[in-house]
């Protein structure tokens, strides 16, 4: 016998979604777990992304280096300049540039804070 479960169980994109080109922002970290020099990589909708945070700002770019894919958001962070944990490509966070080549970009995503939440919008 069919129940309510059934209904209740399928998935809503009430208020999520970003089909229509909305920006949909993700509550990703508490501030304090990512102190200034620091960074971490977290998940907003199905995509990994770099979240650092220099001298209380926050930022967030692709974790995926430009090099060969290596995990940015693990690098390790001096300034606001991260530096890809596999072979060393350096990017400055608040631009997303890489400092050798600065038209090679990561993506940057947009950062909210909101009281202790940080939030990145995808
Ligand atoms: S994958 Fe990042 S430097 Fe090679």
């Amino acid at each position: 016998m069919r129940s309510n479960l059934d209904k209740l169980s399928q998935p809503s994109n009430e208020g999520e979604g970003s089909a229509n080109g909305m920006t949909v922002f993700v509550r990703v970290a508490k501030a304090g777990e990512v102190p200034p020099g620091s960074g971490r990589v977290v998940v907003v909708q199905g995509y990994p992304i770099a979240l650092f945070n220099v001298d209380g700002r926050f930022y967030a770019l692709s974790n995926v280096c430009l090099h060969r894919g290596g995990p940015v958001g693990e690098g390790e962070l001096d300034g606001p300049i991260v530096t890809c944990p596999m072979h060393g490509w350096e990017y400055d966070v608040r631009t997303g540039a890489n400092t050798i080549n600065p038209a090679a970009r990561l993506k940057r995503y947009e950062v909210r804070v909101d009281g202790d939440d940080v939030l990145v919008g995808a």
